[in-house]
């Protein structure tokens, strides 16, 4: 189990991490075929940024993940917002062929995976996966745009150099959001005997220095995040690295990899 989400982390992902627009879940419900009739199991759920909206849309979502803080807020957001078609269940990639026994086999419409695939055993998820998935459903793999620091616009390059005096050290990592990460995720589908495809949603959003700031905290783990001073020092850094802006204008690149089961 990891403890990498809990506590602070946990909070300040709710609070900073972009969701996902209706787009992204007209794409994933159409390529899938889900509708008012399916179950879905969202693998890596965190605090329900897509199960939460998955289930306005299906008949049941379980969300799945192994930190029970994410889960926490994950099942508070939904009873606040009145969803009875939602259930938590605190487990990782490898509980999934239990899960699936639990089920029965040809009972989930989809299994999601949104910015969650680099935690995880490809091989043996999208394997365990396969026979509790009805005919025409599948696997999605979900990625939310490249990390913050990464991006090709001159905010993230500001922040990224700030991200580097912060730690002492280049910051590269992709999180596998890059191309190399989804061929991992095309190729390991593809062995699993899936019919691959892919699609894209891209918009611009506003971003804004809080929430820029939040969402690099929401990556680290909870026991390498700054105190709550150094954090707001960081935050004025920020700032003043843009210029005095409150708020960037984000390009977005969702990324949808989908593994469908034929009929
Ligand atoms: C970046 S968050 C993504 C949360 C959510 N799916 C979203 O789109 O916002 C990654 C999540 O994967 C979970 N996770 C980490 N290792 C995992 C594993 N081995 N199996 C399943 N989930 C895992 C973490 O606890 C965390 O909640």
């Amino acid at each position: 189990m990891t403890r990498g989400f809990g506590g602070e982390v946990a909070t300040c992902y709710a609070r900073h991490r972009r969701g996902y627009p209706p787009e992204v879940l007209d794409a994933l419900t159409a390529a899938l075929t889900l509708d008012a009739d399916d179950t879905v199991i969202d693998l890596g759920c965190g605090n329900g940024q897509l199960t939460l909206p998955l289930a306005a849309r299906v008949a049941a979502v379980v969300g799945m993940d192994p930190e029970p803080d994410m889960l926490t807020i994950a099942r508070t957001t939904a009873v606040r917002g009145g969803l009875t078609n939602v259930t938590w269940l605190l487990g990782a990639d490898h509980d999934l062929a239990t899960v699936g026994r639990l089920l029965g086999p040809g009972t989930v419409g989809a299994l999601t995976i949104a910015v969650a695939i680099h935690f995880m055993d490809r091989t043996a998820t999208f394997t365990a996966a396969r026979s509790m998935l009805r005919p025409g459903g599948g696997v999605a793999v979900i990625t939310n745009g490249a990390p913050l620091w990464l991006q090709d616009s001159e905010w993230s390059r500001a922040l990224r150099q700030c991200l580097e005096e912060l730690l002492g050290h280049p910051v590269t990592g992709s999180c596998q959001t890059d191309e190399a990460g989804r061929r991992l995720n095309r190729e390991a589908l593809v062995a699993a005997g899936y019919r691959y495809a892919e699609a894209g949603v891209a918009y611009d959003a506003a971003l804004t220095v809080e929430d820029m700031v939040g969402g690099v905290f929401s990556a680290m783990s909870a026991d390498r995040l700054p105190t709550a001073e150094r954090r707001a020092a960081f935050t004025a850094e920020v700032r003043d690295a843009l210029g005095g802006r409150n708020a960037v204008t984000e390009r977005v690149h969702v990324w949808l990899q989908y593994g469908a089961r034929d009929s």
